[in-house]
């Protein structure tokens, strides 16, 4: 059996929290006793609670299935709802992402609404989200997914370019009978999406090629044996299925999930969410619409990299340079939108400034547009936000500040200007940790930190 590192010691009047702990350790016996081999992923809980990143996340149920590394903790997202009275909770999640708050608002019992405008990370979510099925349904679909991809004939001229990098013929030529079976089995049902994810969380672990933790693929670090497809689709079912029998025990499926807009929260009705936990994306440079690249090309949604304009990114708020090459925007109009004006005194030479440092860099990075409308999106966010919570709300925003360049954008500041303007009555931040204040070969010497920003009324 797995030994299972102990949570901190209890305090008095811990009640909800301790149940958690205990439904926890629970599931990570109930996991990990069924999978003795799975040596690398050791449960080690002794944070519950206390970090906002994702990869606590992939030591729980359901949260495993994608390694979104995007994401944040989802015993944060329940330690915030355990703090509260969950009767009139009604939580709104903009930027949802694999679906990490609204999972854990399934497993508090509370009521969720996730948006997320990425196609492939919403179905992502989706998937996870149809937890509440008969995993026999499930199996049956897998083995007739089995027995097809035996007998099936391979077709691997068509994949693009980052797929024989990532795959040997051998692995490609399984992984194929398996798609086409996949899409065989393709019926609109919760079962048909599950198998979808089995193949999907599959496909960094069977690649020759390094994945590193975020979305790229090292072409130049090989794996010495990378683990066979079949025996790894094998296991993604397993662990679906040992999933889904610990959700039906522990978690109801009240989730709404929409592909949408936060900018627009077109779905979502006035004043209908109480409690907003969300990360938006950070102004610094991370292309969100690359962090799927090699499972979209895999799955035909894309040839390469110059597909995601059109297939992901232009759907997204501009946090990165890509999104805004040069004379695809007009600066001078973007920073005199009205959506501005809260922080226009301050983004208008701080965007001067960018549009100077550029040019005496090598890459001549577009941070000047990107700032610009990067807070231009994110203004058009707090007033929807407004719109579609009620008064009075809690907004809880983990988010951390910028330095494209060396130039620091003062992000919390601004969204709390932005906020109040919108208006919300007031704004407070908690700082986690520092960052840039490590690493020798950093890009600059300004230092960062991450941390919550809650906005109140
Ligand atoms: C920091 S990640 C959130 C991850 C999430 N907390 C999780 O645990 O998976 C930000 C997400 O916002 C999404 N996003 C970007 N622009 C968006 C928009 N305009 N509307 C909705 N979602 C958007 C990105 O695709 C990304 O998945």
């Amino acid at each position: 059996m797995a030994s299972v590192t102990k949570y901190p010691e209890p305090k008095e009047g811990d009640g909800v929290l301790l149940r958690l702990r205990e439904d926890y350790e629970q599931a990570v016996l109930d996991l990990f006793e069924a999978d003795q081999d799975a040596k690398e992923v050791r449960p080690a809980l002794e944070v519950v609670g206390l970090t906002s990143n994702f990869l606590n996340n992939m030591r729980l149920p359901v949260h495993r299935w994608f390694r979104y590394s995007a994401g944040f903790s989802a015993e944060w997202v329940k330690w915030l709802l355990a703090e509260r009275d969950g009767s009139d909770l009604r939580v709104l999640d903009p930027f949802v992402g694999s679906g990490t708050t609204c999972l854990a608002c399934d497993e508090m019992g509370v009521q969720s609404y996730g948006i997320e405008a990425h196609p492939f990370v919403h179905r992502v979510a989706q998937a996870k989200l149809s937890y509440a099925t008969d995993p026999e349904r499930l199996i049956s679909k897998a083995e007739r997914a089995f027995a097809f991809a035996r007998k099936a004939a391979a077709q691997t001229e068509h994949y693009p370019e980052i797929i024989g990098k990532c795959y040997g013929l051998e692995t490609l030529d399984y992984l194929d009978r398996f798609r086409q079976a996949v899409e065989v089995e393709q019926d609109g049902s919760p079962e048909a999406g599950l198998l979808w994810m089995a193949l999907v969380s599959s496909l960094r672990v069977v690649s020759e090629a390094g994945t590193a933790p975020w979305q790229y693929v090292l072409p130049d670090r090989r794996k010495t044996v990378p683990p066979s497809p079949e025996i790894t689709l094998h296991k993604a079912v397993q662990m679906i299925a040992a999933d889904i029998r610990f959700m039906a025990r522990r978690a109801k499926p009240l989730a709404t999930l929409r592909v949408d807009d936060a900018r627009k929260c077109a779905t979502v009705p006035d004043g209908w969410a109480t409690l907003v936990i969300t990360s938006p994306p950070y102004a610094n440079n991370y292309d969100y619409a690359d962090a799927t690249r090699l499972e979209m090309a895999f799955m035909g949604e894309i040839r390469g990299w110059g597909d995601l304009q059109e297939t992901v990114r232009r759907h997204l708020v501009r946090a990165c340079s890509q999104h805004v090459p040069p004379n695809s925007v007009n600066l001078d109009e973007i920073l005199e939108s009205p959506e501005l004006a809260p922080v226009r005194d301050e983004i208008v030479p701080v965007c001067r400034e960018l549009s100077s440092v550029r040019l005496e860099r090598g890459g001549k990075k577009t941070y000047n547009n990107m700032i610009a409308c990067y807070f231009l999106d994110m203004a058009q966010t707090w007033q929807t936000l407004r719109r579609v919570c009620a008064s009075p709300s809690e907004v809880c925003f983990v988010i951390g500040d910028s330095a494209p360049y060396g130039v620091y954008v003062p992000v919390i500041e601004w969204f709390g200007k932005l906020a109040l303007a919108a208006g919300f009555e007031s704004w407070t931040f908690e700082k986690l940790r520092d960052r840039n204040i490590k690493w020798k070969n950093r890009k600059h010497r300004v230092p960062l930190c991450e941390g919550h920003l809650w906005v109140c009324g």
